[in-house]
């Protein structure tokens, strides 16, 4: 029988999140979950260690069947512990690193046929691709091995049980368990590797694995448009900032148009209704809202909903205020609103035609790229 040890142990101190890696999301399912499920064709036994405190919320995703106990402080440490409970049946054991969520089950496959071949000891490796060079602790380079006999190896790694058992006997700390088995003297061999095996370390790595998902981010697209005719006596607020000795317009709310078209793209973007929808008449509590206020409450029901802005773009059709002067002041008020977006701000007149050009108001036209954060 094949025996499978998945290290899921670790904190994941450089990836940064305030769980262990194991349990980051990785598309629709966390990586432990990604790292059992490929697993789980191949071998009989499966044992996952957990790190302290978090073994109930493992079993919980992997399910009855998989083994969880507590990992050690160390890699190798884990990998003792799980040893520890691998059936005496078992013939071949393959030790696995949660962090490798995507290596696939066809891997795990071949690692298994070439020890079903003889070998005891079988890692997948790939090309090393850049020079690696031999430094001493001040920073010079001592030696340059030569790259064409250099591999970059991953897991699952597949032993023998017993040339496993005594190459953990010795309580050495490595970082893969087939350095335990070379200090024995005994032959490793090298099959290919995977790119999709990548070990997720940082947050960049997290991004690699999902194209290997063929999850790169969709984007969606939406526009927006407001018009409203000016009125006397009202103060004009205008994308984002006050224009002191412009008369103002009428509106439900302040009236700024260039927010409320932004405001209408995105809910066009993300289709989660539109202005009138989300702040219209029926909530009294939008009445005489700013613009700003929109466009934040706005992203809170947007972000709330999966999404995150790419891009925002609005052109405010009216014959004044003119924008180019306090383009950038703009700009930064409506980026602020949105909580840092990406956004331009353009402006024309409409050559004396139609509302604006007639004089009778002020229109804006937005534009809004935006994505589902994964
Ligand atoms: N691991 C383990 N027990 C430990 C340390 C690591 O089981 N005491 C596991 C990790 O969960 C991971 C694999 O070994 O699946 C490879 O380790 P690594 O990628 O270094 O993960 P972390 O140790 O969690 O990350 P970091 O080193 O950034 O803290
Ligand atoms: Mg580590």
């Amino acid at each position: 029988m094949i025996a499978a040890i998945i290290a899921a142990a670790g904190s994941g101190e450089r990836f940064g999140a305030s769980i262990p890696k194991a349990l980051i999301q990785l598309g629709d399912r966390t990586l432990i979950e990604h790292a059992v499920s490929s697993i789980s064709s191949i071998a009989d036994q499966i044992i996952v260690t957990a790190p302290a405190g978090y073994e109930d919320a493992i079993t919980k995703l992997v399910g009855d069947d998989v083994l969880v106990v507590t990992g050690g402080a160390t890699r190798s440490d884990s990998v003792r512990i799980a040893l520890a409970r691998v059936s005496p049946d078992a013939q071949y054991v393959l030790v696995h690193d949660a962090a490798r969520a995507l290596a696939s089950s066809r891997l795990a496959t071949q690692v298994i046929e070439a020890l079903k071949n003889g070998d005891v000891a079988v890692i997948p490796g790939l090309p090393q691709t850049d020079t690696v060079k031999v430094v001493d602790s001040d920073g010079y380079v001592t030696s340059t091995p030569d790259r064409s006999n250099l591999r970059r190896v991953q897991t699952p790694q597949g032993f023998s049980y017993s040339v496993l058992q005594q190459a953990h006997a010795s309580k050495i700390d490595a970082t893969d368990d087939a350095a335990l088995v070379e200090a024995l003297g005994m032959k490793v061999r090298i099959i290919e590797g995977e790119e999709r095996a990548l070990k997720i370390t940082t947050p960049a790595d997290l991004a690699t694995s999902l194209q290997f998902l063929g999850k790169s981010s969709t984007f969606t697209t939406g526009v927006g448009v407001d018009a409203h005719r000016f009125e006397e006596g009202r103060e004009l607020w205008l994308a984002g900032i006050f224009w002191p000795d412009q008369a103002g317009v009428e509106g439900h709310s302040d009236g700024d148009v260039a927010a409320h078209a932004i405001c209408d793209a995105l809910f066009a973007a993300t289709n989660l209704g539109d202005l009138g929808s989300n702040f219209g008449v029926s909530r009294p509590e939008y009445a005489g809202a700013s613009g700003t206020t929109l466009l934040q409450e706005t992203l809170a029901l947007i972000t709330k909903a999966g999404f995150r802005i790419s891009h925002v773009s609005v052109q405010v059709i009216g014959n004044r205020p003119k924008i180019g002067a306090r383009r950038v002041e703009a700009i930064a008020a409506l980026s602020s609103a949105l909580g840092g977006a990406e956004v331009a701000l353009l402006a024309t007149t409409t050559d004396g035609m139609g509302l604006t050009g007639e004089g009778k108001g002020i229109a804006a036209i937005a534009s809004a790229l935006v994505y589902r954060a994964i």
